[in-house]
């Protein structure tokens, strides 16, 4: 088994190689998480005039949605670190016509040279800080009194049988520290009382949590199980670990992946493993 540094799988540089990747592959990613913001979206009920702050946008998919429901009356504005992301969505609105604006900062420290929004809303851009409690109190300081924020998150990775499985073939190959509770990443606030303490201590309330469940499509909806092997290789934080071992190892785990996804595979649909997510609502 060959060994890359425990912290192989740590910290998640968005500005750079994390954002790069997510640009690379922005469809199969937005695709395998568009039932999420539907669910997200739907939940949010946005009415046109509103205000709404899109934290940790990417590649605008969401904040081009809200646009279209708040409509010209109202303003749509999606923040995020990762400037080739942030170029991506402007072209995109600016393709679609849409009046979707985009600022790249880094939304703990940012203070934007707009009038406080209405709403704040975020498919899975929230989970990432350093220090959560001061950066959704920067957040807190772009919103208006009673304003209401709605988050995506990841619950706990055994209930999100997409990441579990895949790690479990990578954990065959490599050596790959568990991961640490609370930590940014994907998972950091799998723990809703731990989100809940965050939120709380940087002054919002009335917390209240939906569960999502469903079959993600890895890759997109479509996607063959080779297709979907090559973009969890390419894609995901893993895959950059399996290379660092070689090409023997990376050969032999792309067959595993290859031979999971041929398992999960529905005709028709692509590659379906359970996904689990919280829908968090909350208040100034
Ligand atoms: C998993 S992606 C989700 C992207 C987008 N919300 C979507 O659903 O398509 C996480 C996003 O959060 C952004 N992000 C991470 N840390 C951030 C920070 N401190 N400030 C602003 N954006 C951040 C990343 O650059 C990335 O675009």
């Amino acid at each position: 088994m060959a060994g890359p540094a425990p912290e192989a799988l740590k910290g998640e540089d968005w500005a750079g190689e994390m954002g790069a990747r997510w640009l690379a592959s922005l469809d199969r990613f937005e695709g395998m998480i568009a039932p999420i913001g539907a669910a997200l979206l739907a939940r949010a009920e946005y009415h046109a005039g509103e205000r709404v702050l899109d934290l940790g946008c990417g590649g605008g998919a969401t904040t081009l949605a809200i646009a279209e429901r708040v409509g010209p009356q109202g303003a749509a504005l999606g923040l995020d670190v990762a400037p080739m992301l942030i170029e991506r969505a402007r072209h995109r609105a600016s393709a679609a016509a849409s009046s979707a604006r985009f600022v790249c900062a880094d939304a703990a420290t940012a203070h934007l040279d707009t009038p406080p929004f209405d709403r704040l809303f975020s498919r899975f851009g929230s989970m990432f800080f350093d220090a959560p409690v001061p950066a959704f109190a920067n957040l807190k300081t772009m919103l208006k009194p009673g304003a209401r924020i709605d988050l995506a998150v990841w619950a706990n990775p055994r209930d999100n049988l997409w990441m579990m499985e895949v790690m479990g073939v990578a954990r065959r190959h490599v050596e790959i520290p568990p991961a640490v509770p609370r930590a940014p990443g994907p998972f950091a606030f799998e723990d809703l009382g731990y989100l809940e303490e965050v939120l709380t201590g940087a002054g919002f309330g009335s917390m209240d949590v939906t569960a999502y469940e469903g079959l993600q499509p890895i890759g997109g909806p479509g996607t063959s199980p080779v297709a979907a092997t090559d973009f969890v290789l390419a894609a995901m934080a893993v895959g950059r670990v399996l290379d660092e071992a070689g090409a023997d190892v990376r050969d032999a785990a792309r067959a595993d992946l290859i031979a999971l996804f041929t398992d999960r595979h529905i005709e028709g649909e692509g590659v379906m493993m359970g996904a689990k997510a919280w829908l968090v609502r909350a208040n100034v």
